[in-house]
C-alpha cells in the first residue's frame, strides 16, 4: 500500500462522505404535510440572505418538501437537513420549529454565522434518532452540552472552528455509537477522561487546537477502529507507553504535535502495522529516535538516534518518506537512513552534526531523495568519491550555515533551490555552471571566500529568480543573469566587481531587488534598468558610478530602497511635475556624492509612505537587528511571508548589522549628507510626519531650520551639522520626543537651545556655533543615575564638555544597503514540503496564489509526473 498522503486523504473522504450520504442523502416518500409546514414555519423563522442562500431560498408550498434541496426524508417524514453554507445568521433558538422536527437522523448546519449559544433543545428529548450533527464554523459561543457527546444514537459529532465555543470532554457511557468527533479550533478545556475508551467504534478523533491537559488514558488502547488521531497543539503532558497503542491496529495518520508529551517514544509506536504520518514535533520527548514509518517529524525534541546500529535488526524498513529531525540534538548522522528506500524528505538542520556529509548520502536506494536540508550543522566536508547525479530526483539542497570547504560540488542539474551559503567553499565557481543550473529558480553561494569571476555561463540559467553571490571575493565583470527575464533577485554586494552595470534590462524584465553595492562599478545607471517596473530595491552604493539622478526610474512607483550612496553622483535633482513620483519610497539614501543645487523639496510630498505614520516603533528594529540570521529556513517568519523580503544592512557605529523587512517595519531614512546642496531646508520637508531618520549633514545649506520639522513626531535620527544654518534652533524642536540623536555643529546657530530634551544632549552636538546657550549638562556619577542640572546661562562656543551617559541610537552615519534575502523573494521554494501540508489543510487557495506561477508549473508537473498522479479534492477541514 502506497503511503501517500493523498491516497490517506481520499480514503477519509470517501470514508466520510459515504457515512454521511448513507445517513442522509437517501429520500423517500412523498413529503407528510404537517413536515412541510414545520419546514416552512421554520424557514420563516430563519434569518438569512437570500441572495447568498442556495437552498432556503427555494423552498416553498409549490413543490413537495422532500424534493426540496437540503432535505432528506424516509416515508414523508424529515430525517436529514442539510442547510450549510445558506448564509444564515440567525432565528434558531429553543422555540425554533427545528426542534419540532422530531424524525430528523441528520443536521448539518455547518458554515453560517448563527453567533449564538447551542439551544439547549437541540439535546433531548425529540430528536430522539439523531446520528450526525454537524455546525463547524458557525461562530457559536457560549458552552456546549455535554450531554451531546452522550446521546446514543450519535455517530458523527463535527462543531470544529467554533473558537469561541467552550466546552469539556464528558465521560463517555458505554456503547456509544460515535465514529467522527471533531472539535477542532474550539475552546474546550480539561483533561480527556478515560471513559473515552467507551467509544469503540470511533475511526476519528480530532480534539486539535484546544486546551486540553493532563496524560494521555491508556484507554485508547481500545480505539481499534481509529485511522486518524490529532491531538496536536493543546497541553498534553506525561509520557505515551507502549500500553497506550496495542490496540490501535487501524491507525493511519497520528498528530501529537505541539504538545507536552515527554519520556522515551515507545518504539512499538513504530511497529503499527498500517501507521503512515506521524508528527510528535514540538513536544519534549527524549531518548532513542524511532527507525521507520512512512512521514516522520520529530522537529523541536531532544532525539538522539542510536547510531551506533546500523538499522539492519530494524523490522518495517521499507517505508519511510519523510523523516525531519529539525533541532533534535543529533551529532552525527543516522546511519539508520542509508537503508530507508523510499525516503523523500530529509531534514537534519539546525543540529550538531559535524564531520564529513557521508557519500552514501547520495546513494539511498532508489534515488528517492527529493528534498535534502542538512543547514546549520557542524559539517567540514563533503566525503569522496561522491556523485549527486545519483540522485536524479534532488529538488532541493541546502548546505547552508557549515563550515564545509573545498570546491563546490558539481550540482545536478534538475535541481530547483540550491543554498550552499556561509560555507568556506573557497574556488572558483566552475565555468560551467549554466549547465547545472538550468533549471534552477534560486541559487546562493553568499558568504563563502570564493574567488575568481562570475561565469558567463551563468547566463543559461534562463529560470533563475534568485541570485546571491553576496560576500564572496568574486572580481571582474558583471554578467548578465539580471537581465534574464526571470530574475527577480540579484545579490552581487562584494568587493571587486568592475566596468559598468550592462545595459541589457529586457522590457519583461521582472526585477525587483538589485544589490551591487560595495564593488567598483563604474559609468551610469544603465537607461535600459527603466524596464524594471517592478523594482522595489536598488542599492548602488559605495561604486565609482558617473552619472546624474536617475530620472528614467520615474515610473517605477513601486521603489521601496534607493542607494546612491559614496559614488560619483552629479547635478542637480530637479522635481518637476513627473519626476520623483515615488509613494512607496522608504529609503533614499545619496549621501556622499556631488549633487549640487537646492534639495528637492517637490519631490518630498510626493513620498506618501514618509507621510503616512505606520506601526514601526523603535523596539521593534532593535530586535530586527538582534535577528541577524537569514537563512529562510531558520525563521519560520519566512514561511508565511512569501511574496517579498529583504534585509537593510545598517553600518551602526561601524558594526554592520541587518535589519530584516524593512517594509513591515515601515522604516523611514532619508540622507543627503556630504554633497553640495545649498539653498533653505524645503520647509516641506515638515511633512514627513513619519520619517525616522533625517540626515543633511555636510552640504552648503543656510537660513533657518524651518519649525514645521515639529511635526516629524517619528524622528529618532536628526544631523543637520556641517552647514550654514542661522537664526535659532525652533522650540517645535522639543516636541520630537522619539529623538535620540541629534546634531547641530558647526552651523551659524544662536540663541537658547529650546526644550529640556534637547538641552539634554552632549555638548559636542551644538559646537561651532554662534553662540547657543541653555545645555544641561549631564554628569555621569557612578551609582547615581540621577544627574544634576547646571544651566549654563551664558553663551556657549566649543564647549568641551560632553556627556556620556546617553543612549545612543545612532544611526547617522548609517550605509543603507540591503542583502536580497535569499530564499524570501522565492521562500516558497522552501515549501514544497510544507506546500503539501496546507494542500491537505485545504489552504490550497492562499498557496496557489503566493506561489510563482513557474514554480506551480514545475510543482504540478513534478506531482502529476511522479508518484501522486491523483489530484485529491482535498480534505474536508472536518
Ligand atoms: C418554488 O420551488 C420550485 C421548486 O424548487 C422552484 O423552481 C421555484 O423557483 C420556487 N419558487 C419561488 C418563488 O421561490
Ligand atoms: C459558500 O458559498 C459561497 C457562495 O455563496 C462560496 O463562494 C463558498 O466557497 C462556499 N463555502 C463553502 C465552504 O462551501
Ligand atoms: C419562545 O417563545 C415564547 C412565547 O412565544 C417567548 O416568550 C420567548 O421569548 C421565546 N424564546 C426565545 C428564546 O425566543
Ligand atoms: C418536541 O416535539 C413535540 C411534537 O412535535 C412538540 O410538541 C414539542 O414542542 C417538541 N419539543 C420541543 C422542545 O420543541
Ligand atoms: C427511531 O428509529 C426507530 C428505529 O429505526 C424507529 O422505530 C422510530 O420510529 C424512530 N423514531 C423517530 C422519532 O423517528
Ligand atoms: C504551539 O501552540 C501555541 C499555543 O498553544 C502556539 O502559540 C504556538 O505557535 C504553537 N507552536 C507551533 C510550533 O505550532
Ligand atoms: C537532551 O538529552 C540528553 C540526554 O539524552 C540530556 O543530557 C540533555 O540535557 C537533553 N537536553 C535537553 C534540552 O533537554
Ligand atoms: C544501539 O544499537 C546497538 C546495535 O543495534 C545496540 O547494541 C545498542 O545497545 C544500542 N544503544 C542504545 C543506547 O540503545
Ligand atoms: C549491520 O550490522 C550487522 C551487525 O550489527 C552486520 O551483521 C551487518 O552486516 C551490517 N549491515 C550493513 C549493511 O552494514
Ligand atoms: C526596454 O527593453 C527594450 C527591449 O528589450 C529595449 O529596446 C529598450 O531600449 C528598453 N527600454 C529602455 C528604456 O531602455
Amino acid at each position: 500500500m502506497t503511503s501517500s498522503p493523498i491516497i490517506l486523504c481520499l480514503l477519509f473522504e470517501f470514508f466520510y462522505s459515504t457515512l454521511f450520504n448513507h445517513v442522509v442523502v437517501s429520500s423517500g416518500g412523498q413529503c407528510l404535510s404537517d413536515q412541510q409546514s414545520l419546514l416552512l414555519q421554520f424557514k420563516n423563522t430563519l434569518i438569512f440572505n437570500p441572495t447568498e442562500s442556495k437552498s432556503l431560498v427555494r423552498w416553498n408550498q409549490s413543490s413537495d418538501c422532500c424534493a426540496w434541496e437540503g432535505i432528506s426524508c424516509e416515508q414523508g417524514r424529515v430525517t436529514g437537513l442539510k442547510l450549510s453554507n445558506e448564509s444564515i445568521s440567525g432565528g434558531i433558538n429553543d422555540n425554533s420549529t427545528l426542534f419540532n422536527l422530531q424524525y430528523l437522523q441528520s443536521l448539518d448546519l455547518s458554515y453560517n454565522f448563527i453567533s449564538s449559544t447551542i439551544p439547549s433543545s437541540i439535546v433531548f428529548g425529540n430528536f430522539s434518532n439523531l446520528t450526525s450533527l454537524q455546525l463547524f464554523e458557525c461562530d457559536l459561543y457560549g458552552t456546549f452540552p455535554k450531554e451531546m457527546f452522550q446521546v446514543p444514537t450519535l455517530r458523527i459529532l463535527d462543531i470544529s472552528r467554533n473558537g469561541l465555543l467552550e466546552g469539556s470532554l464528558p465521560e463517555f457511557p458505554p456503547h456509544s455509537d460515535l465514529q467522527i468527533v471533531n472539535i477542532r479550533h474550539t475552546n474546550f478545556k480539561g483533561t480527556l477522561p478515560s471513559s473515552v475508551g467507551n467509544l469503540q467504534q470511533l475511526t476519528h478523533l480530532d480534539l486539535s487546537y484546544c486546551l486540553i491537559s493532563g496524560p494521555l488514558p491508556k484507554s485508547i488502547a481500545k480505539f481499534t477502529q481509529l485511522v486518524h488521531l490529532d491531538l496536536s497543539n493543546n497541553q498534553f503532558s506525561d509520557p505515551i507507553s507502549s500500553a497506550h497503542l496495542e490496540g490501535l491496529l487501524n491507525l493511519l495518520y497520528i498528530d501529537l504535535h505541539n504538545n507536552s508529551f515527554n519520556g522515551y517514544i515507545p518504539s512499538s509506536l513504530f511497529t503499527l502495522p498500517l501507521l503512515e504520518e506521524i508528527d510528535l514535533s514540538y513536544n519534549q520527548f527524549s531518548g532513542q529516535g524511532p527507525t521507520s514509518l512512512g512521514h516522520l517529524a520529530l522537529s523541536y525534541n531532544n532525539i538522539s538516534i542510536n547510531v551506533s546500529g546500523n538499522g539492519s535488526n530494524i523490522p518495517f524498513l521499507p517505508k519511510l518518506n519523510i523523516l525531519l529531525l529539525r533541532s533534535c540534538n543529533l551529532g552525527k548522522f543516522p546511519e539508520i537512513i542509508k537503508n530507508q528506500a523510499e525516503l523523500t524528505d530529509l531534514d537534519l538542520s539546525n543540529n550538531q552534526i559535524y564531520g564529513e556529509i557521508p557519500n552514501w548520502i547520495w546513494k539511498i536506494r532508489n534515488c528517492s531523495l527529493q528534498y535534502l536540508n542538512l543547514s546549520h550543522n557542524q559539517l567540514v566536508g563533503i566525503q569522496e568519491p561522491y556523485s549527486l547525479y545519483n540522485i536524479y530526483n534532488l529538488y532541493s539542497l541546502d548546505l547552508s550555515f557549515n563550515q564545509i570547504h573545498g570546491k563546490i560540488p558539481i550540482l545536478p542539474p534538475q535541481l530547483y533551490y540550491i543554498d550552499l551559503s556561509s560555507n568556506s567553499f573557497t574556488s572558483s565557481i566552475p565555468s560551467d555552471i549554466g549547465k547545472s543550473l538550468e533549471n534552477t529558480l534560486c541559487f546562493s553561494l553568499s558568504m563563502n571566500g570564493l574567488t575568481g569571476s562570475i561565469p558567463e555561463s551563468i547566463c543559461d540559467a534562463t529560470e533563475l529568480q534568485v541570485l546571491d553571490l553576496s560576500d564572496n571575493n568574486l572580481y571582474g565583470k558583471i554578467p548578465t543573469p539580471a537581465m534574464s527575464r526571470s530574475i527577480i533577485g540579484v545579490n552581487l554586494r562584494m568587493k571587486n566587481l568592475s566596468g559598468p552595470i550592462p545595459d541589457l534590462f529586457r522590457v519583461d524584465c521582472s526585477l525587483k531587488t538589485l544589490d551591487l553595492n560595495g564593488n567598483l562599478l563604474t559609468k551610469s545607471i544603465p537607461k535600459s534598468l527603466a524596464n524594471c517596473t517592478a523594482l522595489e530595491d536598488l542599492d548602488l552604493g559605495n561604486n565609482q558610478m558617473l552619472d546624474t539622478f536617475p530620472l528614467s526610474l520615474k515610473n517605477i512607483s513601486g521603489l521601496r530602497v534607493l542607494s546612491l550612496r559614496s559614488n560619483k553622483f552629479y547635478g542637480q535633482i530637479t522635481c518637476t511635475e513627473s519626476v520623483g513620483d515615488w509613494p512607496m519610497i522608504q529609503i533614499v539614501d545619496i549621501a556622499s556624492n556631488n549633487f549640487s543645487g537646492e534639495l528637492p523639496g517637490k519631490c518630498l510630498t510626493k513620498w506618501h509612505t514618509m507621510m503616512t505614520v505606520t506601526g514601526y516603533r523603535q523596539s521593534q528594529l532593535d530586535h530586527t537587528i538582534l535577528d541577524s540570521s537569514r537563512s529562510p529556513l531558520s525563521n519560520s517568519r519566512f514561511l508565511w511571508n512569501i511574496s517579498y523580503e529583504d534585509a537593510v544592512s545598517i553600518t551602526h557605529k561601524g558594526l554592520e548589522m541587518q535589519m530584516r523587512k524593512i517594509a513591515s517595519n515601515g522604516f523611514t531614512y532619508i540622507d543627503f549628507s556630504s554633497n553640495k546642496f545649498h539653498g533653505e531646508i524645503p520647509k516641506e520637508l515638515g511633512q514627513l510626519i513619519s520619517l525616522h531618520g533625517l540626515n543633511l549633514s555636510n552640504n552648503v545649506l543656510s537660513g533657518q531650520i524651518p519649525s514645521s520639522f515639529g511635526n516629524m513626531r517619528q524622528l529618532e535620527s536628526l544631523d543637520l551639522s556641517r552647514n550654514h544654518l542661522s537664526g535659532k534652533i525652533p522650540a517645535s524642536l522639543s516636541s520630537l520626543i522619539f529623538l535620540g540623536f541629534l546634531n547641530l555643529s558647526h552651523n551659524q546657530l544662536h540663541g537658547r537651545i529650546p526644550g529640556s530634551q534637547i538641552q539634554l544632549f552632549p555638548a559636542d552636538r551644538f559646537q561651532g556655533n554662534q553662540g547657543l546657550y541653555g545645555l544641561l549638562v549631564t554628569l555621569n556619577c557612578p551609582g547615581d543615575a540621577a544627574a544634576p542640572d547646571i544651566s549654563q546661562e551664558t553663551p556657549k562656543a566649543n564647549h568641551s564638555i560632553s556627556g556620556n551617559n546617553e543612549i545612543e541610537w545612532n544611526l547617522i552615519s548609517a550605509e543603507i544597503g540591503f542583502i536580497v534575502g535569499f530564499g524570501t523573494v522565492i521562500g516558497p521554494l522552501v515549501f514544497w514540503k510544507r506546500w503539501r501540508k496546507w494542500y491537505f489543510d485545504r489552504v490550497e487557495d492562499i498557496a496557489f496564489s503566493i506561489l510563482p506561477q513557474i514554480l506551480l508549473r514545475k510543482w504540478l508537473s513534478w506531482k502529476m509526473g511522479t508518484r501522486r498522479g491523483v489530484r485529491a479534492g482535498g480534505r474536508r477541514e472536518s
